[in-house]
């Protein structure tokens, strides 16, 4: 059996590669929705729909459990999904299969604490705030789930979101590095404003901008921590295959990359990134 990966796009395989270093042998399957890329600003239900025909798509290639390396289609679809399509979709299918988002990691490396964590109570008074600051989709930004979330476990921290619209299509378009400097730079700059001072702590909570990791760190003042999603992705996997023996991440090394797009060889911007020639298989 194997690893599902999806993306809208090229953006997941930021965690694709962090998933491959983590479990070389192990067999993956990747899928970008390039046909209705990008998700960050449709409607919440056609993210549901979308990243439903995604899971049906590398179930039927056989996967047993899909990763949404997509914060989009992780903030909006997944729960959906696991509460209201996967357990009849399980019994129709007969076989166990699972869907994994990338939020619940990277909200674990953020807070330091397991996501069943429940702080005993909440203290009359906070001492000091790590500020952490999130760029991501307008979707994700909307959510608020990592304000939300973040917020049940630490009191400690605060979170603020910048949307930052136009990076994804960008990203997907091949823009030239002085286009996506500038448009990172404002908005480090929008959200430093924002909160008044930069941040302490960061998060890319668009898989996209791993791609263009290192415009927010010459952006971003010089060692500003990055919680790193890929990482807390790939770590989080391992531990729950360790948990959950009846999925299989098999051992043969395969690497598959579909598309609902066109079949075209990727972009100049992310074969720099992926650091060789990349073709995706049209579905
Ligand atoms: N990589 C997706 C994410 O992490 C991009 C979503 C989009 O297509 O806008 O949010």
């Amino acid at each position: 059996m194997s690893i599902g990966v999806f993306d809208s796009g090229v953006g997941g395989l930021s965690v694709h590669r962090a998933l491959v270093e983590a479990m070389p042998t192990a067999d993956f399957i990747y899928l970008g929705d390039h046909a209705h890329s990008p998700y960050g600003g449709r409607p919440g239900e056609e993210i549901v729909d979308l990243t439903r025909a995604a899971c049906e798509r590398l179930f039927a290639e056989g996967v047993d459990l899909v990763v949404l390396a997509c914060n989009t289609a992780s903030a909006i679809a997944l729960r959906r999904l696991q509460q209201t399509w996967l357990p009849g979709y399980r019994k129709a299918l007969g076989r166990p299969v699972n869907v994994l988002g990338i939020i619940v990691p990277t909200i674990e490396a953020a807070t330091g604490q397991a996501w069943t964590y429940e702080p005993e109570r909440r203290s009359e008074k906070v001492a000091a705030v790590d500020l952490i600051g999130v760029f991501s989709t307008a979707s994700t930004a909307r959510s608020r789930v990592y304000e939300i979330e973040i917020d049940k476990r630490r009191e400690d921290i605060a979170v603020f979101s910048e949307p930052c619209p136009e990076l994804v299509p960008m990203i997907e378009g091949d823009a030239s590095r002085n286009e996506l400097q500038a448009v990172v730079e404002g908005h480090v700059r929008a959200l430093t404003a924002r909160i008044g001072r930069t941040p302490d702590r960061a998060i890319l909570g668009c898989t996209h901008y791993e791609i263009v990791a290192d415009l927010f760190r010459e952006a971003l003042p010089p060692g500003l921590p990055l919680i790193h999603q890929p990482t807390a992705t790939a770590a989080s996997l391992g531990r729950y295959l360790a948990a959950h023996p009846e999925y299989a991440a098999g051992t043969s090394g395969l690497r598959r990359f579909l598309t609902t797009g066109e079949a075209t060889e990727q972009n100049g911007l992310v074969q720099a990134f992926w650091g060789a020639p990349l073709s995706f298989e049209r579905v």
